[in-house]
């Protein structure tokens, strides 16, 4: 019998809207599953046929140790999305790859550790054409540190880069893109390359942004059939990625101030894939997985 270990970490199990209908999936195909934490040193990954990351959500604060067990996992197992994506996932330096290769995305500034903070915000917000924008992490997750500030707020923005800098993290600097307030932003799932289904999330800084608590920022979600030039720009960002292979691939966009859709971020590790809000996308992941093991 096929198994398939669906990982997730202790503190998500119950958070993880996705995982019912992702077991009720497998099962339904005959496939014996687990829903195992990454971190627990008790499970043998080589007993299972393949691994799916679904859950993992805590490994912001223990990333060496992720990226180790990443390493361990896909040596005794399948994994998918398989290493080389999910490295390539990790920090957001891979929005320059995007616009490399003419897939448009947020306009955005980085800022390096060892950067003078002074010297990138100062001239990011005089060519700043609204009043607004984000200070956030190159690498974070669940809107965990990215704040939303105001062009009279600089010393506030300032603080906030300097200490990202300082603790040795990459920072991006971007317009905060006002449309996401009434539009909110379209998250498309892609399944082996497909476009599957698309949800609304509404927006989620506030303004001199307080910070999220927990291991993501609540979210508003409801089902989006999406535009045509959104699922124009997605297939664009997916064909960017096609040699790679995902198996599940979550394009996150938002409309700019012209109107046009950017690429806010690509989701290739653990990302919510909304199955609750497309019907029969959890037996499309599963059967896409099951294609992939030819099991
Ligand atoms: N430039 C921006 N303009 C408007 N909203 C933004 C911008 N950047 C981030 N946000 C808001 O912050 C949230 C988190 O940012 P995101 O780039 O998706 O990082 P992550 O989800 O990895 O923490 C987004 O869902 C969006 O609501
Ligand atoms: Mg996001």
């Amino acid at each position: 019998m096929t198994s398939v270990a669906l990982v997730t970490c202790n503190m998500a199990a119950s958070l993880d809207e996705d995982m019912p209908l992702l077991v009720e999936a497998f099962e339904s195909l005959g496939v014996r599953v687990a829903t195992p934490a990454w971190d627990d040193p008790a499970v043998d990954w080589s007993a299972f046929d393949a691994a799916l990351l679904r859950s993992t959500w805590d490994y912001m604060d223990r990333l060496e140790a992720f990226m180790a067990w990443i390493d361990a996992c896909a040596a005794r197992t399948r994994l998918f999305n398989p290493p080389a994506l999910v490295r390539r996932n990790l920090d957001k330096h891979y929005l320059q790859g995007l616009e490399a290769a003419g897939v448009p995305i947020v306009p955005t500034h980085f800022a390096e550790p060892g950067d003078d903070p002074m010297g990138c915000l100062g001239p990011f917000i005089d060519r700043l054409e609204g009043v607004e924008f984000v200070v956030k992490p190159a690498i974070g997750a669940g809107s965990r540190d990215a704040a939303r500030f105001h062009v009279e707020d600089r010393a506030a923005a300032l603080a906030h880069l300097a200490g990202l800098l300082q603790a040795g993290r990459s920072a991006l600097l971007q317009p905060y893109l006002t449309r996401v307030d009434v539009a909110g932003e379209t998250a498309m799932v892609h399944i082996d390359g497909v476009f599957s289904h698309a949800i609304r999330k509404g927006p989620l800084l506030t303004r001199g942004g307080a910070g999220v608590a927990g291991l993501f920022a609540p979210e508003t979600i409801s089902v989006r059939e999406p535009a045509a030039d959104e699922l124009a720009l997605a297939g664009a960002a997916c064909r960017h990625l096609a040699a790679l292979e995902p198996l599940y691939l979550r394009v996150d966009l938002i409309r700019g101030d012209d109107g046009s859709p950017v690429v806010l971020e690509l989701e290739m590790t653990e990302p919510s894939l909304f199955f609750p809000y497309g019907p029969g996308s959890a037996a499309r992941l599963a059967s896409a997985l099951l294609r992939r093991i030819g099991a």
